[in-house]
């Protein structure tokens, strides 16, 4: 018997390598099953001496108390372990360096550093949709039948009375109709024409801003546009403001300023909200007058990053674009 229980301490020592939930179960009968080692002993424990059984049986309960312990704490540890493996996410590894995290794109920093700077002035962010109706993009805004607009050659055509908006400009009457003013807004828009050259494309974005309320007058308009354009350069900005006609508003003009080789592009058109105009809205143009303009993004976001093509803002260069 000394032999057997001298045996078992030596084995109980493996219990801690096991691995399988198993081999455990099957550990667990072989020390303690109908014919487990813990059997055998407490038989032949029946024959000894009675002198020794006292000390002989403090060992053999010793050694079965340790044995279930070991086989027990293996149990555990096998379960935590699967456990683990089923839902394993190592949080100690390293994380992945290859992935580059995006940034926003040049023209969606420029889109949003302007409604932030305007939504600062009270002008409120109204949506615009990018296919409109030709009463919207075109009658309501004074645009005669015959303007070239108009023609296929210029405008994608949904079809006859549909089509993707040629300028941010459409939402004047659209969102005025309703409004009493004063009025303020701002809508940033996707607009598309025809056009597919060095410094232009079928689709670029605008923002049209205009402001409803009583005697505004055409040095609102230049005050507004000029600290606009100062600011957003970060410094005294050159302009050029040349007459213009555009059919929505009287007088009419356009802004310039230099670009990165130092030429004169224009940037804003602008003039004071022609009163057919208000009148197709139904506000009072005897009390009430207004300003709009329009803002080609592209353009500014070239001359504000030093950008000379403006097909590199279309490629989708990742390289290209993580360095604004
Ligand atoms: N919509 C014009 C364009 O696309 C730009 C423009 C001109 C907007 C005059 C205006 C404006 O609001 O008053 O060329």
């Amino acid at each position: 018997m000394l032999n057997l229980i001298k045996k078992i301490k030596k084995k109980i020592k493996n219990i801690k390598y096991i691995k399988k939930k198993d081999i455990i179960n099957k550990t667990y009968i072989k020390y303690f099953g109908k014919k487990g080692y813990f059997k055998i002993i407490m038989k032949l424990f029946k024959n000894i001496p009675k002198k020794i059984k006292p000390k002989i049986g403090k060992i053999i309960n010793k050694l079965k108390k340790k044995t279930i312990n070991l086989i027990n704490k293996q149990n555990l540890n096998i379960k935590k372990k699967i456990k683990i493996n089923k839902n394993f996410i190592d949080i100690s590894l390293p994380g992945n360096k290859s992935i580059k995290y995006g940034n926003l794109h040049p023209i969606t920093i420029t889109i949003n550093w302007i409604e932030k700077f305007f939504n600062n002035l009270g002008f409120n962010t109204i949506n615009n949709s990018e296919i409109e109706n030709t009463y919207y993009n075109f009658n309501s805004l004074n645009i005669k039948k015959n303007h070239p607009t108009r023609s296929k050659k210029d405008t994608f055509w949904i079809n006859k009375k549909k089509l993707l908006i040629t300028q941010t400009s459409c939402i004047q009457t659209k969102y005025m109709k309703n409004k009493k003013p004063p009025i303020k807004a701002i809508s940033i828009g996707n607009v598309f024409r025809k056009d597919y050259d060095k410094t232009h494309t079928p689709m670029f974005h605008q923002i049209e801003i205009f402001l409803v309320d009583y005697n505004i007058n055409f040095s609102n308009l230049i005050y507004i546009i000029k600290n606009f354009l100062n600011i957003f350069f970060d410094k005294k900005v050159k302009t050029k403001i040349i007459t213009s006609y555009f059919p929505f508003t009287e007088p009419s003009a356009e802004i310039y300023i230099k670009n990165n080789k130092n030429n004169w592009i224009e940037i804003i058109g602008c003039g004071l909200i022609h009163p057919k105009i208000l009148k197709n809205v139904k506000i009072n143009n005897n009390l009430f007058s207004g300003l709009a303009f329009g803002i080609g993004i592209e353009r500014l976001t070239m001359i504000k990053y030093k950008i000379n093509n403006i097909k590199k803002l279309y490629e989708n260069n990742i390289e290209w674009l993580n360095q604004f």
